[in-house]
Order: C-alpha cells, then structure tokens, then sequence
C-alpha cells in the first residue's frame, strides 16, 4: 500500500518535473561541448609567443605542409584568399571545420578531406590561426612547449 502510494507519488514528479529536467540535461550536454558557448576559453597554450602545446604545434605544422600560405600568405595577412587574422576573429570553430573538410571550390578555396593530416589535425589548425588572430602566436617557426 505505502509502496503503491510512493510509485504513483514517483510517476506524477516525474511528469511535472520530466520534460524541465531533460531539456536542461540537453542543454548542459550541448554547451559542454568544445564549441559551445560556456566554453569560451583560448583552443591553445602559447609561451614567449613561439613555444605552443602539442596539438597547436601539429596544427602549424599541417599549415605549412598543406602550404596554405600559397593563397593566404605566410603570415595569414591575406593574398588571393583572405586574411585569415581577420576571418579568424568572426569564424566559429565548427564552420572552420566544415571549411576544411568541403572547402568553398566555386570561390578557389579547395577542400582538404582528402588530407589524412587536416584530418587528424584540424583543431591544432584552428587553434593555430586562432592563435595567430588573437596576436598571441607569433609567425615564423614554432616550437612544441617543454623543448
Ligand atoms: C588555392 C588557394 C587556397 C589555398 C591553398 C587555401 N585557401 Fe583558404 N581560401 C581561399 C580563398 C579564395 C578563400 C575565400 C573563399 C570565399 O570567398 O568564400 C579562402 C578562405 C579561407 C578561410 C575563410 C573562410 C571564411 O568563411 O571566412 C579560411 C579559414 C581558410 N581559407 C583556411 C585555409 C587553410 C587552413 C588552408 C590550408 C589547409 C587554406 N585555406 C588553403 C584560397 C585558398
């Protein structure tokens, strides 16, 4: 009897407080997600400006074997594409993954899902020109931090 009472007290929170509960739920899930807004914090660590932690330092290194530099130049001002100091600051991350992975072929820049290093390196890239945008990596060779 007492143990009925508590089943049916049970199912009636649940359903004044279910739906309340699960769309938060999702909420939380969604934003602690790398791009979601409550993780605002910098994508890389930088020293001295030249001295960066392992997955930015990959993602230099993809920027120069992918020579990306061809059309963006060799410090992100900008030649036939863009600047990518500017396009950096409005950029989110997850449309720069999309960039990376379909390009924009209509307007020259290609798609690099081909590349097994864009790949496997694409956040150390944006992380990187992120870097880069925010004044706080310089341009020029770069070293992993702790070498
Ligand atoms: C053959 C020339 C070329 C190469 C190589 C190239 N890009 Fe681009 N890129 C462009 C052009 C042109 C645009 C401008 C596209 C547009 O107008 O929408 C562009 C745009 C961009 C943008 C800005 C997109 C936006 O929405 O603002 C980013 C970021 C970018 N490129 C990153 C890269 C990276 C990283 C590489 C190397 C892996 C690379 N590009 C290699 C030509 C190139």
């Amino acid at each position: 009897m007492l143990r009925n009472t508590l089943l049916s007290f049970l199912a009636a929170s649940t359903l004044c407080f279910g739906t309340g509960s699960i769309a938060q739920d999702k909420k939380a899930a969604t934003s602690g997600g790398e791009s979601g807004p409550a993780t605002s914090s910098v994508p890389y660590t930088v020293k001295d400006g030249t001295k960066v932690d392992a997955r930015t330092f990959q993602g230099w290194k993809t920027w120069r074997a992918l020579a990306c530099e061809r059309c963006h130049g060799a410090e992100q001002e900008g030649l036939v594409g863009p600047s990518l100091i500017e396009r950096l600051k409005v950029l989110s991350k997850e449309d720069f993954h999309q960039l990376m992975m379909h390009g924009r072929p209509e307007k020259g820049m290609p798609n690099f899902n081909g590349s097994t290093m864009v790949q496997n390196n694409w956040e150390g890239l944006y992380a990187y020109l992120k870097g880069r945008s925010d004044g706080q990596i310089k341009s020029g060779h770069l070293q992993p931090i702790g070498q």
